[in-house]
């Protein structure tokens, strides 16, 4: 079952996971607009400083109300260290607001940032195991960092500076020109020079920038991969080819960064020669205008201070400007993990444990048939045993029975309801799954047992242990059923794994259990014991039984045989043995073990 989840457009995601924050990008952008206003004003004070004070130029009227206040310029004349109290008192009040600033931005980027957490997390839980199958996990962890922090740097650094910046070279050219149209329009032939320059050099680098995000995404792969599969690569003494393998991966990601880095040199360079050249020939006229009388000292250094005011913003402006194609891209990577579609899980309806696989076929990739025309009845309460080798199709059984992938063809039903017709959350309550690598969390071992049904009481957890013959093991350690598992506890071993896994799918009680290859690493005795204590306590639930050991099998009411994803031979041990084909090879064969584990095994066939 599918739901139709509303689909995102980039802006719409954006603006989906800024909610929540927009009332302090606000207010931090009022911070800044406030700061900015003060930082022009500055220069405007040194320019009548310099003319009225300091020289004896005529107030103009912009200025009158503030000498007023003063009771008249010649009070200031006589007074100047006011004026570098103002100067003084005006920086402060410009550091509160840029503290106010960074403070209110900051917050606000953690607050979304948290949004787009609480949002991707749950979005990739509910994702159907298809699309992790397809994606890869580095690939997935780094569209979950990098992507988001690209993200986030792009609302609160890029839009929230891309505003200040608007702002600042609007009332710095407007000042300008109030101040003297001739040097304004120096200045203004190169400010679209400079901003089109650096728009058009960080385009070009953009390319430069995705292959850094790709270099890391495959490294951070490499890095998951070792530590994921660490045991393979002792086991295998492989740590030198690893480790080869992620230095030369390092370097490539090293030397494409420093790529990057040299050519934004370059540009910082170049861009600092075109404003310098800018600042030179207002420099020039702005003297010879001095000299011949039309402009005042006062209006050249406030000139001159604006235009430094103008130079940042100038160069940063066309990088931002390219920049926003570089969060594009990760609002569009982003958006294609929120636009996938989840699993609706639907509730739970209760359902018995016929099982019925009728012609069914299933590719995972197309043309590539890897289970071909399956067909079997398991009857409520009775036990089928899928024995094949490695490759033969057995988990794939269990998970199209387990409703993970969709069928090529063919049909599944359980309790007579064909599961393509059933919710995910109908299917996994009617069938308990144990997998073959018994995943544990670090938490206690009873939480582990706990985990799909934390409700039940400590005598269900204790009932589920016994079934799986794991209590023993439990109680011999230190804290019991409280042991931490993992790093900061007890190590279990692949046996004990494997039955804490089972202890774990009993809780649910589920009228369908499917063991997949899961007591292949517990030994022949206990494999006996635990398969003796199921089918006394569950009598009524449905048990598939995959394995490649036969003694594990034998007892099933019906036995498969697959080979390459085709049942060869189906019938009881009996019927299989008489029959004289794979099966009785298969048996002959593991017959044929050294004697004490032949002992092992005609021991075990008496007792059945
Ligand atoms: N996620 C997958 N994508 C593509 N092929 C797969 C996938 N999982 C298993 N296979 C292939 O399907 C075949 C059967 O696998 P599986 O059911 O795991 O066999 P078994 O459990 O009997 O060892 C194998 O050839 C395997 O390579
Ligand atoms: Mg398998």
């Amino acid at each position: 079952m599918k739901n139709s989840a509303p689909r995102f457009t980039k802006a719409g995601m954006l603006a989906y996971f800024a909610k929540g924050s927009l009332g302090l990008f606000a207010l931090s952008i009022l911070c800044n607009l406030v700061m900015t206003l003060l930082l022009v004003l500055i220069p405007q004070l040194i320019g009548f400083t310099v003319d009225c004070v300091i020289g004896s130029e005529e107030v103009s009227s912009a200025y009158e109300v503030f000498v007023r206040i003063f009771g008249g310029v010649d009070v200031l004349k006589e007074n100047i260290w006011l004026i570098a109290v103002i100067v003084v008192a005006l920086s402060l009040v410009t550091a509160l607001f840029r503290y106010g600033n960074n403070f209110l931005n900051l917050h606000a980027n953690q607050v979304m940032l948290k949004r787009i957490r609480d949002t991707l997390f749950p979005h990739l839980q509910r994702l159907p195991l298809k699309w992790h199958h397809l994606h890869n996990t580095g690939d997935v962890i780094q569209r979950c960092t990098s992507d988001v922090d690209a993200i986030s740097n792009f609302v609160s650094g890029q839009l929230v500076t891309l505003f200040r910046i608007v702002i600042m070279i609007a009332l710095s050219m407007t000042l300008m020109f109030l101040t003297d149209v001739r040097l304004a329009a120096i200045a203004a032939v190169f400010l679209p020079a400079v901003v089109a320059y650096s728009a058009v050099f960080f385009a070009k680098l953009l390319p430069e920038y995705r292959k850094c995000d790709e270099e890391e995404g495959v490294l951070s792969t490499i890095a998951q991969e070792n530590f994921t599969g660490v045991r393979v690569v002792r086991a295998f003494g492989r740590e030198k080819e690893e480790r080869d393998k992620f230095e030369k991966q390092n370097a490539h990601y090293t030397g494409q960064w420093v790529r990057v880095m040299r050519q934004s040199a370059l540009f910082w360079t170049t861009s600092d020669l075109l404003t310098g050249l800018q600042l030179l020939f207002i420099i020039v006229f702005g003297t010879i205008f001095c000299v011949n009388g039309s402009l005042s000292a006062g209006d050249l250094i406030v000139f001159i201070s604006y235009n430094t005011l103008l130079v940042g913003p100038m160069n940063t402006l066309g990088r931002i400007i390219s920049n926003m194609s570089r969060a594009g891209i990760a609002l569009g990577r982003i958006s294609e993990i929120m636009n996938s579609e989840v699993e609706d899980y639907g509730s739970a309806e209760p359902l018995h444990g016929d099982i019925v696989f009728d012609h069914v076929t299933f590719c995972y990739e197309e043309g590539k048939p890897v289970l071909s025309d399956v067909s079997f009845t398991v009857k409520e309460g009775t036990t089928l045993g899928i024995l094949g080798g490695t490759g033969s199709g057995k988990s794939t059984i269990a998970y199209l029975l387990d409703g993970l992938y969709p069928l090529t063809s063919g049909s599944i039903s359980i309790g007579g309801r064909d599961i393509a017709t059933l919710s995910p959350a109908t299917i996994r309550s009617a069938v308990g799954f144990v997998l073959q690598e018994g995943f544990l969390y670090s938490r206690t071992v009873g939480e582990n047992i706990k985990i799909a049904a934390p409700e039940a009481s400590d005598e269900d957890m204790k009932r589920a242990a016994h079934l799986a013959c794991v209590d023993e093991h439990i109680e011999s350690f230190p804290e019991g059923y409280k042991t931490e598992v993992g790093e900061r506890g007890v190590t279990l071993s692949g046996g004990q794994k494997q039955r804490v896994s089972i202890a774990r799918t009993l809780m649910r009680r589920t009228p369908v259990l499917v063991f997949d290859d899961s007591l292949s690493a517990v030994d022949s005795e206990t494999d006996f014991r635990i398969r003796a204590r199921l089918n006394e306590n569950l009598k009524d639930v449905t048990k598939l039984i995959i394995s490649h050991r036969v003694t594990t099998l034998m007892q099933s009411e019906n036995i498969i045989v697959l080979e390459e994803g085709r049942i060869m031979e189906q019938g009881t041990h009996e019927e299989l043995m008489q029959r004289g084909g794979i099966y009785r090879t298969i048996y002959d064969m593991q017959m044929a073990l050294p004697d004490e584990l032949k002992e092992e095994l005609r021991d075990e066939t008496h007792r059945s």
